[in-house]
This record gives structure tokens, C-alpha cells and sequence, in this order.
């Protein structure tokens, strides 16, 4: 089926040639088109052009086309959202309160809260249930205008409970218009069974956890929580290694809570991305510039747990490029709405609405392996967009912080809402 959108305010981000990421200061610019039709065929975008030149499209026009006008609002390439834990049982507001007191995210898992406090719960809920509250979330990402996700397993902490993680992301991929990735993260946190028994339970990852996801072909990516607290440099190291040999690469969090030297072992073992990066000073900034590694920000988890936030500035300048994710998780980030993250990037990291939108769009496509197929208005790209309310201009998007500018999305070239 044909779609034709008419009479676009303004096309965002249309991109002539394909480009799978923006870096330095490219991420300072973004193309568009005023006065604008598109049209979708075959789930993709097929074509677009000036108003003033709409009748060179018309005879490829079918009569079946479904015509959209679009007067005075605007097309977006859909945000891609690629570091989330969207699958977990139970929301953690008691915690909430706990930080709201004052105590740290690290004392909080130490009391048994945290991590481990979702992983006892996911322990006692049916694969069923947590398949039906992760699609009530998607639901509510789809609604704000994400069109791709990359979900983390990681609230299991034992081989039966990250393969059933594991499993509902894949139910979630067959049964969600959204693009999925999945991602192993057995190492998120030291079960109670292993407490003071670290590289005992490093061991199980390795022998036992990580050739059972890939047999079943569970997962695309393997994680680490690198960090102060949770799992060192060589845990990490033996972990990564282990998951590239049976074809995982590498998306890790690092630098969350210190210099953990997460940066560094992320871009030795090839990762698509390391996120977080809190804690990211010259030596971390000039080893990301040599590699293919993108550095990911979570700004919803700093903004959640009032932390500090990355030096975003310093990174860009230095001519490295930046995505963001939402970082979708009951403990340090309770949202996925990338609209906001899209706000926190301009106030927090005082990036520029161009930086920001490229940020969580071509950049997050490319921490997801998704810059190829969508990510930007381009031909050939999946019709992965969403058209927006009447809006004055494109920056009124992060500008307008906290209310839903999304009205109609298209998942794959099907009108989704
Ligand atoms: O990305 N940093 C590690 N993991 C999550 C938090 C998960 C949780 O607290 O449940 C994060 O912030
Ligand atoms: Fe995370």
C-alpha cells in the first residue's frame, strides 16, 4: 500500500546520501525540507519532494494511495532508543523515596534494594506477564515516537531467569511493530548466591550462561555493568571475550559511577557502544576518537538520580560523535520517553536542538546497528516516522519539554496510531 503525506510543514533530518553516523561538529547541522510531500511504499520511503514540485509524483500515485495532509505540521524520522530495560516485573517507587532521603544508588543496592530487588520479583512472574507489561510499555514509547528499541535482559541473574528475559524479548519482536534488539547482561549485578564469590559467578556466565543464549540465538549484543561496585575490568574482559566468540559484540555501561576503565576495555573488544559515561575525562575522550565505538549518554538515569551529567560539550568539541538513549528502567530511569531525553539533552548537556535530534536518531540507529535501515529521511530507509501536532518550528520539539508532540506514527510504512 501507498502512503502520501501532503502539504509537510517541514520534512526533519532528509538525508540525500546515506551517512551511518554524525560526529564532531556535523552533529551541528540537519537537513530539511519546507513546504514538503513523501511517499511511503512497500514499508520504505520511497520519495519526497517540494509542494511546488508535486506533479512529477503524481503519476506514480496509485488510486488505493491513503493520502495524509499534513498542513501545518511536521515529519521526524523515528527516535531509536537503543540502551533500555524495558522487560522487569514491578516498578521500585520505595526506592524512590529511599534517594529522595538521600541515600546513593550504590547503598541502595547494598540493602538488598536495586538490581537485585527486580531480580527476585522477575524470579516470581510468568513469562506471559512480563510479556504483557513490556508491551503495555512499547505501546507508550510508540505513542512518543520511537520506532526502534534495544532491550537488555539482566533481571534474571540465573541461567533459567535471563534465558526466560531472554525469551520474552524474542515474543516482543515477533508480536511489537517496533524494531527490536535484545542484549545479555547476565553480568548486571552479583546475585545473593554468589555474594563474595564474584569471579564464581563470572565463571557460570561464561561456561554456562553465554553458550545456552547462543544456542538458542537469544541474543544480538552482550553487556557488562563496568563500574565502581559491580563488575571489574577483567570481569569484563573475560565476559566480552566469551560473548564475541559466539558472534555477541560488545554494548556495555561504563563510567556510570567512576573511571572505571569501562571505556577503554568497551573499545579494546570492538563494542558498538558504551554507555553512560558519567565519568568520561581526556584519556576516555581520546581513546573513543580511535574507534567505532559510540559513546552512548543516558541523561534520564543522571536526571533521575541526580548525579552528575556527562561532560557532552567537551566530547562533541573534541570531535567525537554522541547518542542517547533513555535508559528505560524501573531503578535510575522510569521513562521511555525520548521527547524528554531529546529536552535533557539542550538543558543538561546544552547541546543544540540539531545536536540533539541527530543524537537520538542516526546516532542511536548506529549504537543499534539500525543507521542502514533507518534513523533519517532518506530513500530507501525503512518508513519508520511520525508526524507531529501543529508545531511552530523544529526546535520547539526538545523546547516544548513534558507534553506529547507526536500525533500520528508509521511503524514499517503501516499507520501504527
Ligand atoms: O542502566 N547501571 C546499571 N543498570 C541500570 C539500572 C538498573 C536498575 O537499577 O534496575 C542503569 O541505570
Ligand atoms: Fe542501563
Amino acid at each position: 500500500m501507498q502512503i502520501f503525506i501532503k502539504n509537510i510543514k517541514e520534512i526533519v533530518q532528509t538525508e540525500k546520501k546515506f551517512r551511518d553516523m554524525v560526529k564532531g561538529k556535523e552533529m551541528a547541522k540537519i537537513e530539511t525540507l519546507k513546504d514538503a510531500w513523501l511517499l511511503i511504499e512497500k514499508g520504505k520511503i520511497a520519495a519526497f519532494g517540494k509542494m511546488e514540485f508535486i506533479d512529477s509524483i503524481k503519476p506514480s500515485l496509485k488510486n488505493d494511495a491513503k493520502v495524509i495532509d499534513a498542513t501545518g505540521r511536521m515529519v521526524f524520522p523515528s527516535f531509536c532508543d537503543s540502551h533500555t530495560h524495558l522487560v522487569y516485573a514491578g516498578s521500585r517507587e520505595i526506592e524512590y523515596i529511599d534517594k529522595i532521603k538521600g541515600l546513593s544508588y550504590e547503598e541502595i543496592a547494598k540493602r538488598g534494594g536495586g538490581i537485585l530487588n527486580s531480580a527476585a520479583r522477575l524470579h516470581n512472574t510468568s513469562e506471559e506477564e512480563l510479556v504483557e507489561s513490556a508491551m503495555t510499555r512499547l505501546n507508550e514509547i510508540i505513542s512518543y515516537g520511537t520506532g526502534a528499541v534495544e532491550i537488555k535482559s539482566g533481571y534474571g541473574l540465573t541461567t533459567e531467569d535471563e534465558l526466560k528475559m531472554l525469551r520474552v524479548i524474542r515474543k516482543l519482536k515477533e508480536i511489537s511493530p517496533l524494531t527490536i534488539k535484545a542484549t545479555f547482561l547476565g553480568a548486571h549485578a552479583v546475585p545473593k548466591e554468589y555474594k563474595g564469590k564474584q569471579t564464581e559467578y563470572v565463571d557460570h556466565i561464561i561456561n554456562e550462561m553465554i553458550p545456552m543464549v547462543a544456542a538458542d540465538d537469544l541474543a544480538d549484543y552482550i553487556d557488562v555493568f563496568c563500574d565502581k561496585g559491580f563488575f571489574t575490568v577483567e570481569d569484563t574482559e573475560r565476559i566480552l571475550m566469551a560473548g564475541l566468540k559466539h558472534g555477541m559484540r560488545p554494548k556495555i555501561h561504563a563510567n556510570e559511577l567512576d573511571y572505571s576503565g569501562g571505556i577503554q576495555v568497551g573499545v579494546k573488544y570492538y563494542a558498538l557502544s558504551v554507555d553512560h559515561l558519567e565519568y568520561t575525562g581526556d584519556e576516555e575522550i581520546s581513546c573513543l576518537l580511535h574507534s567505532e565505538t559510540m559513546p552512548t549518554l543516558l541523561p534520564g538515569a543522571a536526571f533521575f538520580l541526580g548525579m552528575p551529567y556527562a561532560p557532552v560539550r567537551k566530547m562533541i568539541d573534541a570531535g567525537l560523535p554522541v547518542a542517547m538513549a533513555s535508559d528505560f528502567n524501573p531503578g535510575s530511569s522510569p521513562s521511555g520517553n525520548m521527547q524528554f531525553i531529546l529536552s535533557l539533552g539542550c538543558i543538561k548537556y546544552k547541546m543544540t536542538p540539531e545536536e540533539a535530534l541527530n543524537a537520538v536518531t542516526i546516532n542511536s540507529a548506529y549504537a543499534m546497528d539500525e543507521s542502514e535501515f533507518q534513523g533519517s529521511i532518506c530513500v530507501g530507509k525503512k518508513a519508520n516516522l511520525y508526524i507531529t501536532k501543529p508545531i511552530p518550528t523544529y526546535e520547539f520539539m526538545p523546547y516544548s519539554y513534558g507534553s506529547n508532540k507526536v500525533d500520528t506514527v508509521i511503524l514499517g510504512g503501516n499507520i501504527i496510531l
